[in-house]
């Protein structure tokens, strides 16, 4: 699949710009297994990278302008690296103004370039597309001027972009674009940025992603507002327990105990977020030991905490999950990624998925007329040259 889109990639640079590419970057997507909304809360994460990618290709031009073709979009936009970035109306091409400003705010040397990408990672459903454009176009520039950026470091200024275009995201995404290795997960600690790869081994289960193709037009108004209860909670906790600075190590009964200092919806995102700190810890020993219906209990469990207490779903999430919960054969499902829309991600029992797919998207089409999109998952490698 990812043959055809290279191709396409590098005959449509040819084409545009009339030369042979220098460097083709891959980066990839991302699935999480578990712990959503705690990567800026100093939580564990467990993402990895998916075969779904965009694929780059890039010459320097010896200017100072860079010219930026978004084939699958049909546009292209030109950015005079000698004057101040600013954002544009064009809200794609600000991913990559992000990464600019980023670099030259850091003092990095470099000069205009030709790139054209193009992408088979569906934008919007919670897969982190904004991630991979961010990171791969980085992972680019340091390759072409060779700025000796190392690869946290690009995820870590891909996080910074994403801030620059508005959200006030965590590190979950560019982090796993960026290190995830072919089946594994990750296990991230967001306080200390300390990682392990556990073995993606999901055992008599499938992943499977159910997209519900609600596109989240909430996302970043209700991401950063749920960023900044959550930083209340923690100061009202630390003002009561000077103590303690982190969810990380609060208990529940920290939170409970704090109840009436707190107003509704604080003490509830307070709540979430200290017990799905819990559960990734839970979740990561049961898939070392193969007790992959625990993991997907845990994965129920997320979900009706970001629904009830977090309140980031939507009706067509908490419909497919509802769905699943009524089947044998799927143990665990559970929103995936910001919420408000996009996919849910689901364990589904092997020799089970043409018949739970079909399902799926009959009932899902009979409840809200809207089409299922249905994404199997391969786990893939982190942001990489394609060598060819
Ligand atoms: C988005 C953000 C991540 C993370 C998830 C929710 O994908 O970019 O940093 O917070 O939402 O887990």
């Amino acid at each position: 699949m990812n043959d055809i889109l290279i191709n396409k990639t590098i005959s449509s640079f040819q084409k545009n710009f009339n030369s042979t590419r220098e460097k083709i970057v891959l980066s990839p997507g991302r699935i999480n297994i578990i712990g959503e909304h705690i990567d800026y809360n100093d939580g564990y994460v467990l993402p990895a990278a998916i075969d779904k990618i965009i694929c780059f290709a890039f010459e320097k031009n010896n200017s100072n302008i860079s010219k930026i073709i978004a084939l699958d979009l049909d546009d292209e936009f030109e950015i005079d690296l000698s004057v101040e970035v600013q954002h544009d109306e064009k809200v794609w091409t600000n991913y990559i103004r992000g990464v600019i400003q980023q670099l030259k705010s850091n003092g990095f040397q470099f000069e205009g370039v030709n790139c054209v990408f193009s992408s088979n990672i569906p934008i919007g459903s919670g897969l982190s597309s904004s991630a991979a454009l961010e990171c791969g176009f980085l992972f680019g520039i340091n390759a072409l001027f060779n700025l000796s950026i190392k690869p946290i470091d690009i995820a870590l200024m891909g996080q910074k972009a994403e801030h620059w275009v508005g959200i006030n995201c965590g590190i979950m995404d560019q982090f796993s674009s960026v290190m995830g290795l072919e089946n594994k997960v990750l296990k991230i600690d967001c306080r200390t940025l300390e990682y392990e790869y556990h073995d993606a081994n999901f055992s008599d289960y499938s992943l499977i992603l159910f997209d519900s193709n609600v596109k989240h037009s909430l996302m970043a108004s209700a991401y950063n507002e749920r960023r900044q209860q959550c930083e209340e909670g923690i100061a009202i906790v630390q003002h009561n327990f000077p103590e303690i600075s982190s969810f990380r190590d609060c208990t529940e009964q920290t939170i409970i105990d704090l109840k009436e200092k707190m107003s509704d919806d604080v003490y509830r995102r307070s709540l979430y977020v200290v017990r799905e700190i819990n559960r990734v810890i839970q979740a990561c020993d049961a898939l070392d030991n193969g007790n992959i219906e625990l993991l997907g209990a845990l994965m129920f469990a997320t979900h009706e905490g970001l629904s009830k207490n977090y309140e980031v779903s939507c009706d067509e999430l908490d419909v497919l999950v509802n769905l699943a919960k009524k089947e044998e054969s799927v143990i665990g499902s559970r929103l995936m990624g910001g919420g408000f829309g996009g996919c849910t991600i689901n364990l589904v029992k092997k020799g089970y998925e043409e018949e739970i797919k079909n399902k799926f998207s009959k009932l899902y089409a009979d409840a809200f007329g809207i089409e299922l999109k249905i994404y199997d998952v391969k786990i893939g490698n982190g942001t990489s040259l394609y060598i060819k």
